[in-house]
């Protein structure tokens, strides 16, 4: 499998509709200096264009916010759903999102046809928007640290994805919290992990993370996966692959598929 990062370009391209594009094509050839302005002209416009909101889509917004922090792979969550469904098909009924922005990711999936989903917020929401309270006020979304085991039966759930919160937890919690994800889900979970050298979060938003990311190889990952009896879903992960491929899909994050406990 490729798991080369690509550039955060074609993310705008794709999840956003650009549009001052026409305009930004002047007649004769400009200098490289008017390129430059043009384009930050261009950037700014886009920006405020999307933070406008129209019609309040979480999605740009939630995928702009991130753009603008560096790679995260709760929004390369988007990009992948489509090949998700195809590697997931019906287990993709009922679904729990683990990570940061799971509102965010939340409010997406149940966009989704025949789609519930819930969400675990690992970390506190001091910034929660309107949508995020409501979905906290329903049960949806829980706010729990994923230190401890998580507030579900076992197998409450077709299949759980988990993103970026991973990366924060040192080997001794990860002991802990990866046999969780095994336990309440049946069908399989998803781990999106940044790859290592990747920049993920603002400093400034680090603190709340308790500690810095620790970007580890996929070598690494499986060497834990083995260590913990935990099995690849090799179904999943050759479905996934054909589907991305058809596409020229790319992730920008490390995408791990793996079984849960019988
Ligand atoms: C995690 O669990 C594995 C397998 O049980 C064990 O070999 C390893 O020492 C544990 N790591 C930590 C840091 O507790």
């Amino acid at each position: 499998m490729s798991r080369r990062p690509t550039g955060l370009s074609r993310r705008l391209g794709d999840g956003a509709s650009i549009p001052f594009m026409g305009s930004l094509h002047p007649k004769s050839r400009p200098s490289p200096f008017l390129s430059i302005g043009l384009v930050l002209v261009g950037a700014f416009l886009i920006i405020g264009y999307l933070y406008s909101g129209s019609g309040g889509n979480g999605f740009d917004k939630a995928a702009l916010s991130r753009l603008e922090a560096g790679a995260s792979c709760s929004s390369e969550i988007y990009q992948a759903l489509p090949y998700l469904k195809k590697a997931y098909g019906d287990s993709m009924h009922k679904v729990l999102h683990v990570g940061p922005d799971t509102c965010a990711v939340v409010s997406q999936l149940l966009k989704e046809e025949d789609t519930e989903a819930w969400g675990v917020e690992p970390y506190d929401l001091d910034d929660s928007d309107a949508n995020c309270r409501s979905l906290i006020r329903k049960g949806i979304v829980r706010v729990a640290d994923i230190k401890f085991p998580l507030p579900y039966r076992s197998k409450s759930f077709s299949l759980v994805i988990v993103s970026d919160a991973l990366d924060y937890l040192s080997p001794k919690y990860l002991n802990k919290t990866l046999p969780e994800l095994a336990r309440v889900s049946s069908d399989g979970f998803i781990i999106l992990s940044g790859y290592p050298g990747q920049r993920t979060f603002k400093v400034a938003e680090m603190s709340k993370f308790g500690r810095p990311a620790k970007l580890r190889s996929s070598t690494w990952w499986i060497r834990f996966f083995v260590q913990n009896r935990i099995e690849e879903n090799e179904v999943a992960i050759k479905k996934f692959e054909v589907a991305a491929a058809k596409k020229a899909y790319q992730s920008t994050c490390q995408i791990f598929h793996l079984k849960s406990f019988l």
